[in-house]
């Protein structure tokens, strides 16, 4: 086995990956959010964008890279809890009592999070690749797929946003954690800096948590 190899299959070095994947979902979730306010200002401007995502190739690389990163991310995390439930039965116990509850939940909150992608996925990624999607025009006048309608009457279905603002939530809970313990797991760990990152990751989890909820409950409320 190569050194790089031992290192990314030791518990330190699955914390480094697990840590730098997670930073760069948090940098994912951020550009996809700011792509996703065009819902709110221009549905012409939002159609086009979908469709500069779905068919760039630079994105299609990118793509290719966020679906290992997720996997990664998700592997590294199952490998290291069962690592840490082998070695330490014992400090789990104590750790109960003196941990947040959200810490205590990544593995929860992530799975829920994992299910929630799938079905994120399958309506709008799948559906708009390879579903019935209605045609409108684009800003030249040209046909281009109606992403736009698709999911503003995907937001109208009451069961629909409930489950996307519940995931949501469970999404801020896990980044709080996430983004602050990503920081120490990579050794920045200082007296002087770790409290401003943890109110850096409580800033982003509670930003990135309302602009999220912002679609399902503004096109819900907007189409009763
Ligand atoms: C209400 C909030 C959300 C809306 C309205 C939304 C909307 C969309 C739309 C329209 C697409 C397909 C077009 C595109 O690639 O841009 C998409 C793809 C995607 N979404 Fe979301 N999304 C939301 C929240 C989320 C969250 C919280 C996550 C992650 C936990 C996420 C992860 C993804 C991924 C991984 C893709 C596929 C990206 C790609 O293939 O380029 N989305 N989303």
């Amino acid at each position: 086995m190569s050194n790089s190899a031992g290192l990314f299959s030791s518990s330190l070095g699955r914390k480094y990956l697990m840590a730098l994947t997670g930073l760069f979902l948090c940098s994912f979730l951020l550009i996809h959010l700011l792509g996703n306010v065009a819902l709110f200002t221009d549905p012409v401007q939002f159609n086009e964008y979908t469709r500069f995502m779905s068919s760039n190739p630079i994105i299609r690389v990118m793509e290719i890279i966020l679906v290992l990163g997720f996997l990664t991310h998700i592997v590294d995390a199952v490998m290291l809890s069962k690592a840490n439930k082998a070695a330490q039965p014992v400090k789990y116990a104590m750790d109960r009592k003196q941990s947040s509850w959200y810490s205590r939940n990544m593995g929860l909150t992530g799975s829920i999070i994992l299910a929630f992608l799938i079905l994120h996925l399958q309506s709008f990624w799948y559906g708009y690749k390879f579903g019935d999607v209605a045609m409108t025009l684009d800003s030249s006048g040209a046909e281009i797929k109606d992403m736009f309608t698709m999911v503003v009457s995907a937001f109208s279905e009451f069961w629909y946003s409930a489950i996307y603002v519940a995931a949501m939530l469970l999404l801020g809970t896990h980044l709080n954690h996430g983004f602050q313990s990503a920081f120490q797991s990579v050794g920045l760990r200082h007296k002087k800096y770790t409290p401003t990152i943890k109110k850096l990751g409580t800033a982003f989890a509670v930003a990135m948590t309302l602009g999220f909820i912002s679609f399902p409950i503004y096109f819900y409320i907007t189409q009763l």
